[in-house]
């Protein structure tokens, strides 16, 4: 890896830890979650980072792809179990970590066997391991605490502009055999649950990617174009667009750009039996005999 990207992943990875420090203290009863990804958000910019998808804030049974919208209503109560996931990145060089807090105080054994999951995923990479392998550990660990894993949620390598590039990394055991190699940028992030350990897709999506660039005669549409061109395919939020556009027409205008493949909607995804589901994550480079933990 060339120096300057090798400083562009430190840089993010060190923003995104600070990020997810500070907010902690953000996620407590009675806090609006509209307000606080704006405040996550601001401190990424504040801070000299990219935002390389908006924050997702997971309740209980929601596990991904979750972002307020624009009014959304949402409080936390003192029985909420809730994932905050973070995204910098710097000049496209992205680090991603994600942490869950426990309001309700019943799932500490959860979020504990979660973390050991992650601590072991991480201590295990090297080059020529098996993301298998790791998949059978994660599942192990967190089956033995008498949880189970997200199959169909995996970590995932990242690229320049690139939030799901190359291998996946899965939480159970799988029959493919993809190897770890040196120089690759991982975002290692296992998720538990007290349900079934699948996750669905809901109707709503408030999180989207640019598809494909084409014509459009809504002048909403260019103005929503216009902005995220530069983010390649890094996703956004319709929250962010909730000042710029009248807010009666942004659900209409981004119906349409997904109607005609100009943006993709990534719905929101939640546990198939409503169980409650944990999230713990870091983004790592793997090194000669190693990883390097960007996000610690
Ligand atoms: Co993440």
């Amino acid at each position: 890896m060339e120096d300057k990207e090798l400083k562009s992943y430190r840089d993010a990875g060190k923003i995104a830890a600070r990020v997810r420090e500070w907010g902690k203290s953000l996620i407590r009863e009675n806090a609006k979650i509209l307000e606080i990804a704006g405040k996550i958000e601001g401190k990424i910019l504040e801070s000299g980072g990219e935002i390389a998808f908006p924050v997702n804030i997971c309740i209980n049974d929601i596990t991904a792809h979750y972002t307020p919208k624009y009014n959304d209503p949402t409080i936390l109560t003192g029985r909420d179990v809730i994932s905050v996931d973070i995204g910098v990145h710097m000049d496209g060089f992205i680090a991603d970590t994600a942490y869950t807090v426990d309001l309700s105080g019943n799932y500490g054994k959860m979020l504990d066997a979660n973390e050991i999951a992650l601590e072991t995923a991480i201590s295990m990479i090297k080059p020529e391991i098996s993301v298998a392998e790791i998949g059978r550990t994660v599942q192990r660990i967190i089956r033995d605490a008498g949880f189970k894993p997200i199959e169909n949620l995996t970590g995932h390598e990242v690229r320049q502009y690139d939030l799901h590039a190359g291998i996946s990394i899965p939480s159970v055991e799988v029959p493919y055999n993809w190897k770890m190699q040196e120089g690759m940028v991982l975002a290692i992030e296992p998720f538990a649950t007290n349900g079934y350990g699948r996750v669905i897709e809901s109707k709503q999506a408030e999180i989207f990617g640019l598809e494909k660039i084409k014509p459009t005669r809504m002048q909403e549409a260019r103005l929503i174009l216009g902005e995220i061109e530069k983010r390649k395919k890094l996703p956004f939020a319709e929250r962010w667009f909730s000042n710029k556009i009248n807010p009666l027409k942004l659900d209409l205008v981004f119906r349409e750009l997904v109607s005609n493949k100009i943006l993709k909607a990534y719905p929101v995804l939640h546990e198939k039996e409503k169980g409650v589901v944990s999230q713990f994550e870091h983004t790592v480079i793997v090194t000669k005999e190693g990883c390097e933990i960007i996000t610690k």
